[in-house]
């Protein structure tokens, strides 16, 4: 067990020792925000919100995560500073009149980000096909995807995002059954005509959210996320539901951009992260109870891509089975930020 000492404790209770702050550590437990979110959520001016998001951070309490021109903040996940946002935030009472407006301010925020996602994809849904080919050579991509699910039994088949429903189409010969869950009713459209031509009978789509996906827990073998988390305002959550409705020794798979600085991709194209990284990846799997993977990177100019791959954590017990067949590992005693509030 880890303790913290006099000095920590004291330095923590002392950055949170005020109303905005405490407000602070709610809102950045339930998710990442940029200061300009931050700032509507709170009805405070930007330059205060930032000095109190500055004292926060220098405390522990916060993780500032700067990406291009915009800077994240969420709870901190790890050190005394992130053991002292925790319990505080188990403290502070949710039904708080000021709390419990600011999560429907942050409810609103999201609604905006969800509304441009969303018309983004219905303005491009018939040229999307056309449109996720720009950047890297595509063919490698879904060569590499298909090799991993070769000689491998999927019976189910979760494709978060499925968008024009282009990974069931080129998983369907592995699987017993896919399922394509999107937001966009456009994209759905498209991709029922797609499965419909190709005559896929063992594939489906629905409209779903990804952070809450409809399904029941452990009820498929493998779920793909195929260009899907950069549009993720709270990827680790996205994880998370993603990873509940695993069985155990199921298989997650993540493609997406490695960190990059194409700016203009949020501008043209609604992306809300630039990539990823392995450590922050790492970090959201073993959160989200899966066991990470060696990840396989293939290279572009300017935009790499990245197969992360995990499986949900067996408990000790059982056989190890992974899509690389790596050794399982328990993940860290941490708890789910969008499980707080
Ligand atoms: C870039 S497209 C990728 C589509 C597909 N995976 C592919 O690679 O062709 C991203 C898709 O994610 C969907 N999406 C975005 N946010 C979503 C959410 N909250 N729940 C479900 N789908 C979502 C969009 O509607 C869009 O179809």
């Amino acid at each position: 067990m880890t303790t913290d000492s006099l000095d920590d404790v004291l330095n923590g209770l002392r950055a949170a020792a005020d109303m905005t702050r405490l407000r602070l550590l709610l809102l950045c437990a339930q998710g990442e925000w940029t200061v300009t979110e931050l700032t509507q959520i709170l009805g405070q001016s930007q330059p205060r919100v930032s000095r109190h998001l500055k004292l926060l951070t220098d405390a522990g309490l916060l993780q500032r995560m700067p990406e291009g021109s915009w800077v994240f903040y969420r709870r901190a996940r790890s050190g005394a500073g992130a053991r002292m946002a925790r319990n505080l935030c188990r403290m502070l009472p949710l039904d708080d009149p000021t709390v419990v407006l600011d999560r429907q301010r942050l409810q609103m925020v999201r609604e905006t980000r969800r509304l441009q996602a969303t018309r983004y994809f219905a303005e491009r849904a018939e040229s999307w096909d056309r449109l996720r080919s720009l950047y890297v050579d595509e063919t490698k991509v879904e060569a590499a995807l298909q090799s991993l699910f070769e000689g491998r039994s999927v019976s189910r088949l979760l494709d978060v995002g499925t968008g024009t429903g282009r990974v069931l189409q080129l998983l369907s010969p592995h699987i017993g059954f896919g399922l394509g869950i999107d937001q966009s009713t456009e994209m759905l459209t498209v991709a029922r005509a797609n499965l419909d031509k190709t005559s896929l009978r063992n594939c489906q789509v629905r409209q779903g959210d990804m952070y809450h996906l409809a399904l029941d827990a452990g009820s498929f073998d493998a779920a793909v996320l195929h260009h899907v988390l950069h549009f993720a305002d709270d990827p680790a959550a996205v994880l998370v539901e993603a990873a509940r409705v695993l069985r155990p020794g199921g298989h997650l798979v993540i493609i997406d951009f490695a960190r990059h600085d194409q700016e203009h991709l949020r501008r043209d194209h609604a992306h809300r992260r630039l990539g990823f990284d392995h450590d922050e990846m790492r970090l959201w799997f073993e959160a989200a109870g899966l066991a990470f993977n060696e990840p396989q990177s293939l290279k572009g100019d300017p935009l790499t891509v990245v197969l992360w791959t995990a499986t949900r954590v067996v408990k000790p017990s059982l056989t190890k089975t992974s899509i690389t067949d790596t050794p399982l590992t328990e993940p860290p005693d941490e708890d789910r930020e969008s499980q707080v509030a």
